[in-house]
């Protein structure tokens, strides 16, 4: 990534010095009005998903989120709402540290973990409206020892414990997933590995002229399933519905989980990995924690065997995941123009 400077820091001057490469004549900003009950993005229950003996019917829903939406809320998720209060809590805190401090964990030249941006690849391109905080959480052998532990306590221990919960509930859902694709949970496991957890925590800070800046650029995720967590209560997230921005309100400590990139591919189309963005809003800040689970780096991605047949011929090329995530990093984000190029 290229260095660029802290969004935080900038929103703190009046709106008339807004640098031209955050204001985004490219993007259509209009959503559906709000209060659309219709349009909202399915309830899958964790409790139920894993307690149902043989047709269960919240596989069935799963499935059906899955492929319709691309796009559900996680409740009943297991994950302790005191762990998530103190996450939320620490996090807005993190932010808020005086530059002087977090400049410690700032982005260098060619490194991705830390604050900063992601994707940014062009001195030219237009910026999102927000600083993140990246980091690689597993394999634990491929993660920086230092980084974690570097934290101001106790978000450190926050961390810790919370990247370590949710590759349990990944590594949960992804044997969830697999039964409603009715392969094999051992298949899936094979495709997937030891799996690969980033994760990538957003404050968008406010902006006056929130219509013309964007927090996030729409995109598909590249990851098998990413799983999201508002950390307040100001929504922004919009996923792109049969052609129009639909916005999504989570219920307080759900999880909205996507499906990504590398899913769509697994399942051979079968499941699709929407495009989303994330907007601005006029007066409050917004926090939110994405959890990215992917398939093992030395590995190859391409449609489950046990899901290609005469019937159903693979809709994807076979690609090494080194160079899928190789490819991705190098384009920056382009809607799903992506995934395409693996057909
Ligand atoms: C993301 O798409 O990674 C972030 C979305 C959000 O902040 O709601
Ligand atoms: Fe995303």
């Amino acid at each position: 990534s290229l260095l660029v400077p802290s969004v935080v820091e900038m929103a703190k001057e009046p709106s008339t010095s807004i640098p031209s490469r955050y204001l985004r004549s490219d993007i259509e900003k209009a959503a559906v009005p709000d209060g659309d009950k219709a349009l909202q993005i399915p309830v899958i229950d964790m409790q139920k998903l894993v307690s149902g003996g043989p047709n269960n019917s919240e596989i069935e829903k799963l499935d059906f989120a899955c492929k319709e939406w691309g796009f559900f809320q996680l409740v009943n998720h297991g994950v302790d709402s005191i762990l998530l209060e103190n996450l939320k809590a620490e996090i807005a805190k993190f932010f808020k540290l005086p530059m002087e401090e977090k400049k410690k964990w700032w982005q260098t030249p060619g490194k991705a973990e830390g604050f900063g941006q992601a994707f940014v690849v062009s001195e030219d391109q237009k910026l999102d409206w927000g600083d993140l905080f990246y980091m690689l959480a597993y394999p634990l052998r491929l993660r920086n020892p230092s980084l974690i532990p570097s934290l101001p306590s106790p978000l450190s221990e926050t961390m810790e414990r919370y990247t370590s919960d949710l590759n349990s509930l990944s590594k949960a859902m992804q044997e969830k997933i697999a039964e409603a694709l009715h392969m094999k949970i051992e298949e899936m496991k094979e495709l997937v590995g030891e799996g690969r957890q980033t994760i990538r925590v957003n404050c968008y800070p406010p902006c006056d002229m929130s219509d013309q800046v964007m927090g996030i650029t729409p995109h598909s995720d590249a990851t098998l399933i990413t799983v999201l967590l508002q950390l307040n209560d100001v929504d922004g997230l919009e996923i792109r519905k049969d052609g129009k921005w639909v916005r999504v309100h989570p219920q307080p400590d759900a999880f909205i989980v996507n499906v990504g990139d590398m899913l769509e591919i697994i399942s051979n189309g079968r499941y699709r990995s929407i495009e989303h963005r994330g907007t601005v809003h006029p007066e409050k800040e917004r926090l939110s924690f994405a959890t990215f689970f992917g398939l093992r780096y030395d590995g190859e991605l391409g449609p489950a065997p046990s899901l290609v047949s005469e019937q159903s011929p693979a809709k994807f090329m076979k690609v090494k995941v080194q160079e899928f995530y190789k490819g991705l990093f190098s384009r920056g984000l382009q809607g799903k123009a992506y995934i395409d190029t693996f057909k």
